[in-house]
């Protein structure tokens, strides 16, 4: 079942494109130029607030979509692990949407936060993957993803498929909101459809990857910076590493590791500086820098005008395609896994099964 793959993990990684195209193709017209919603029993625009629940991998996309929908809808959004929302007796209002996503639909966190919400009266979507599961009977607005079976323990597939739901759906919302014109629609859907290419580009980069695993296989600790959307990937990156190479790893927004984390900075500590050209490119790189001035060894994931800019004095740099913000996740993504990938294959674990973990946690 693997084919040509050592692992369900790189078979999983290598399927992103396919899956991702697969995905989108049930949310994007092209014809119309349109991002497309199932139907629904209710109007998006009543909507004032948004709370996203998750646990894990599925948690950091809660997090991008928190970005995303501020941005381009305007509506706040509220981000909680399912586990904390329970029981944290959260204000629940009827002009607000519950949005849970989860690869399994059987997490039991979030799950039970679902059942909560529902029996407040709260409406509520789901980004699922597997459409039989408990969560998808239970949610009055189903989001599928179309990842399709996912063996390793490790999200990855699921991951990319639910930030592809997640772009559809914060446009929609922008548009129910009048907050879209139909000219930033058709580029919308333009880059999203150019997803899967640029996803294909970051797989090329595997071999130049697995050449930088030893290095970081011989840490004892990792850090991950980024800003923005790149917040939450770092703390995807620092999750992935943890959960399949049990290296001890951390991801931190940029603006905080003079908070506090700089003081854990030497050279035998790798930092993977997750920093796309744009806006905030020139702050990131200020904090990698202070790091770098401290020892440490940098691998820089940019675009080429990025790694233009910063890459001198990093033991390595892993060049991304240049792509939009809406799409910059799904591609950086893959070297982010990559990465965890091939470390645990250095170290020699068990990179499907990793110890102490299940696919599904359905105790709490
Ligand atoms: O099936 P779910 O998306 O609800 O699972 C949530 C987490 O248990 C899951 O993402 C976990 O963190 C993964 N092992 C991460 O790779």
């Amino acid at each position: 079942e693997k084919g040509n793959h050592a692992h369900f993990m790189q078979k999983e990684i290598f399927e992103q494109p396919i899956v991702v195209a697969q995905t989108l193709q049930s949310y994007l017209r092209p014809l119309e130029e349109q991002v497309a919603l199932p139907d629904m029993a209710f109007d998006l625009a009543g909507f004032d607030r948004i709370s996203i629940v998750a646990c894990g991998t599925s948690s950091y996309v809660a997090m991008i979509g928190k970005y995303w929908i501020e941005q381009f809808a305007r509506v706040p959004v509220e981000v909680d692990v399912a586990s904390e929302f329970r029981y944290r007796d959260p204000v629940l209002t009827e002009n607000q949407l519950a949005l849970f996503i989860s690869q399994s639909g059987e997490t039991a966190d979030t799950l039970a936060a679902l059942k909560h919400c529902k029996r407040a009266g709260v409406k509520t979507a789901g980004i699922i993957n597997v459409p039989t599961s408990s969560m998808a009977r239970e949610v009055d607005l189903l989001l599928s993803t179309h990842a399709g079976p996912e063996i390793g323990v490790a999200s990855t597939k699921a991951f990319t498929c639910q930030l592809a739901v997640m772009a559809a759906f914060a446009t929609n919302l922008a548009r129910a909101k009048g907050k879209l014109s139909p000219e930033e629609e058709r580029e919308i859907v333009r880059h999203l459809s150019e997803a899967p290419e640029a996803m294909n580009a970051a797989l090329g980069h595997d071999e130049d990857i697995a050449g930088m695993a030893g290095t970081i296989a011989e840490a004892r600790d990792v850090l991950y910076l980024g800003r923005g959307i790149d917040y939450p990937m770092a703390l995807e990156g620092a999750l992935k590493l943890k959960e399949i190479s049990y290296i001890h790893a951390e991801g931190y927004a940029s603006g905080e590791m003079k908070h506090g984390p700089i003081a854990l900075i030497d050279d035998a500590v790798p930092l993977i500086v997750i920093a796309p050209s744009g806006p905030l490119f020139e702050k990131t790189v200020s904090n990698m820098q202070e790091a770098q001035a401290r020892g440490a060894k940098v691998v820089l994931i940019s675009d080429a005008e990025g790694i233009g800019r910063a890459g001198q004095g990093t033991i390595a740099t892993i060049e991304m395609p240049k792509v939009h913000p809406l799409i910059a996740p799904l591609v950086y993504a893959i070297p982010v896994q990559l990465l965890a990938y091939h470390v645990a294959v250095a170290k020699g674990t068990d990179v499907d099964q990793p110890r102490n973990l299940a696919k599904s946690v359905t105790v709490e």
